[in-house]
């Protein structure tokens, strides 16, 4: 299948190696065009979890997705869904893989829902240059319909997950796809601003008695929000200890966009809560304050 991939940051380099083990033929959408060239000239450089590197032939493009696309998968940041969605296709299964709140919401107003999958993967992986990726860790992806109605056979959630397990990279299916994608808001908004600001790897963040105590306050004021938003989470903060753990190496996504100088998904996190607290008639100064203060960096 002929599959366009919006993003070629490292998640959609990472699923481009995927989909080419499947024998099927990625094309990255790419903002700028001397990366869509580099893409054609060199192909795309990954690494895999052994540490060999292989080069493997993608097509690349910049503009709109081609209509002869067969399906899409969705990567770009989340202050991009609204003019990214505007250059896509309609009618054809589209699979967001993308970090923050909001951008479901965003993608359904703009295209058709029944088309529309979410989804969420922990798998680590980091691009290097324009057109390499390093698969640095294993982790789960779930998917699920933007229509939780929706799990039939033909229905976009189904067809990624038998797009992407075919290929080698097996998936667990959620009739909740909302809910996972909160908890794991939950766990970037415990993480990723606290990497950024104090410049630190995710495991490094647990040797802090006074940085762990202001996460706490943070998730814990977040959670309150999504309750309030009718989404009931639990123990969320453990989950952020326990994936400070499992990725301890790891530079979090939100510090690579820091070191990269590029802008930070603040917005789509502690910015969404800050929005549905002040909507809810509730202050966020925890969340209001990570805000702030990574948006100064
Ligand atoms: O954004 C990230 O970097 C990742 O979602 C996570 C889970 C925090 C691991 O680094």
């Amino acid at each position: 299948m002929r599959i366009a991939i919006v993003g070629p940051g490292a998640i959609g380099r990472l699923f481009a190696g995927v989909l080419v083990n499947g024998g099927h033929r990625p094309l990255f959408v790419c903002r700028r065009e001397e990366q869509a060239q580099a893409f054609f000239r060199d192909g795309l450089g990954f690494v895999d979890l052994a540490g060999e590197e292989k080069r493997l032939r993608v097509e690349a493009v910049t503009g709109d997705v081609p209509a002869d696309t067969d399906a899409v998968l969705f990567t770009v940041k989340s202050y991009d869904t609204a003019s990214a969605a505007a250059k896509l296709p309609q009618g054809i299964p589209i699979l967001s893989l993308q970090n923050g709140l909001g951008n479901g919401e965003t993608l359904a107003k703009q295209l058709d829902p029944a088309c529309l999958a979410l989804g969420l993967t922990t798998h680590g992986a980091t691009a290097e240059g324009d057109t390499n990726v390093h698969y640095k860790g294993a982790g789960l992806t779930v998917l699920g319909d933007w229509y939780p109605q929706n799990l039939g056979k033909n229905s976009p959630a189904r067809i990624w997950a038998e797009l992407l397990t075919s290929s080698g990279h097996p998936v667990t299916l959620t009739d909740d796809i909302r809910t996972e994608v909160w908890k794991k808001a939950m766990v970037n908004i415990g993480i990723n601003p606290f990497t950024a600001l104090y410049r630190k790897q995710n495991g490094e963040l647990l040797d802090s008695p006074s940085l762990l105590r202001l996460m706490r306050l943070t998730v814990e004021e977040a959670e309150r929000i999504a309750a309030g938003e009718g989404v009931v989470l639990t123990n969320s903060f453990a989950r952020v200890l326990e994936v400070c753990r499992q990725t301890a190496a790891n530079t979090s996504s939100m510090l690579q966009d820091v070191l990269a100088g590029r802008r930070t998904e603040i917005e789509s996190l502690c910015g969404v809560i800050e929005t549905f607290g002040r909507n809810q008639g509730t202050e966020t100064p925890y969340n209001t304050a990570m805000l702030e203060l990574v948006r100064a960096l």
